[in-house]
């Protein structure tokens, strides 16, 4: 961002309404359209660890808050968790869990792969705090359960949101790594369970028969000019167009 932007952005968050929070104890007023994450920023820290998407995906920014006079911990991702009055905000360390070594390929996609790599699995007591934990709104329970009982298919598509944040670990009295154990169903299910996506393979087939140098070559060798009117003059799939519509010009495709 330029010079200018950010002294723009600045003054017009600082004309904006303030509310106060506390960072590891010390006050500070930032505007209360603020993220968390942003909040800190505007508060002079500079962030290097624990942020890293900015945008809810990278599950980097956990983070823990509490309101006085509540006995609860909140949690939630700093950069999608606007700030509140009196928020007292930390964010959570690292802190080690399970994180079973595999070799994919050689596991059978069922519950007791599940149970030898994450015997923790059965301390479960069913309290519920992962799923009220959980900043994405999974039911992390109901896939630790699933795992429990080897629905591989089910637990991998309920975890499938889980952006790996640690939040529901971090308050599992059974100290399970519930978002590990969700990514090794994922991985059965993708590796051992789904079907094989046979347009893919086609595609790789073609990358590896170098079916496509031909129109690589032709690319390579046009001016700037003609590529961009290339790219401009491109037929568009319609929107709502039939399941195999195809482009009129197929030159640069390979169509089978
Ligand atoms: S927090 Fe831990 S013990 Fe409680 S339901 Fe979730 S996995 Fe089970
Ligand atoms: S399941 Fe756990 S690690 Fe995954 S997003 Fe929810 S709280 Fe974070
Ligand atoms: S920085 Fe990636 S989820 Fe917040």
């Amino acid at each position: 961002m330029s010079k200018t932007a950010t002294k723009q952005k600045n003054e017009k968050a600082d004309t904006e309404k303030k509310v106060p929070i506390f960072v590891m104890g010390k006050k500070y007023e930032v505007p209360a359209s603020l993220t968390i994450q942003k909040a800190l920023e505007y508060a002079g820290y500079q962030l290097i660890r624990g942020c890293g998407c900015r945008g809810g995906i990278c599950g980097a920014c956990g983070t823990v808050y509490r309101f006085p006079n509540s006995y609860r911990i909140e949690v939630g991702l700093a950069c999608q968790t606007v700030v509140e009055p009196n928020m007292y905000i930390t964010q959570i360390p690292f802190f080690p869990a399970n994180k079973a070594t595999y070799d994919i390929e050689k596991l059978e996609p069922t519950g007791s792969t599940i149970a030898a790599l994450y015997p923790e699995i059965f301390k479960c007591v069913g309290c519920g705090t992962c799923t009220r934990s959980c900043p994405m709104d999974i039911d992390v329970m109901e896939y630790i359960s699933k795992a429990i009982r080897g629905d591989i298919a089910g637990a991998a598509e309920l975890s499938f949101d889980c952006v790996m944040c640690g939040l529901c670990s971090a308050r599992c009295p059974a100290e399970e790594a519930q978002y590990n154990i969700g990514i090794l169903a994922r991985r059965l299910y993708g590796r051992h369970i789904a079907p094989r996506a046979n347009h893919v393979a086609k595609s790789v087939e073609n990358v590896e028969k170098k079916s496509f140098e031909k129109g690589l070559k032709t690319l390579k060798g046009m001016k700037q000019e003609e590529l961009e009117n290339l790219y401009n003059e491109r037929e568009i799939e319609p929107d709502m167009a039939e399941e195999f519509w195809e482009p009129d010009d197929k030159m640069f495709l390979i169509i089978e």
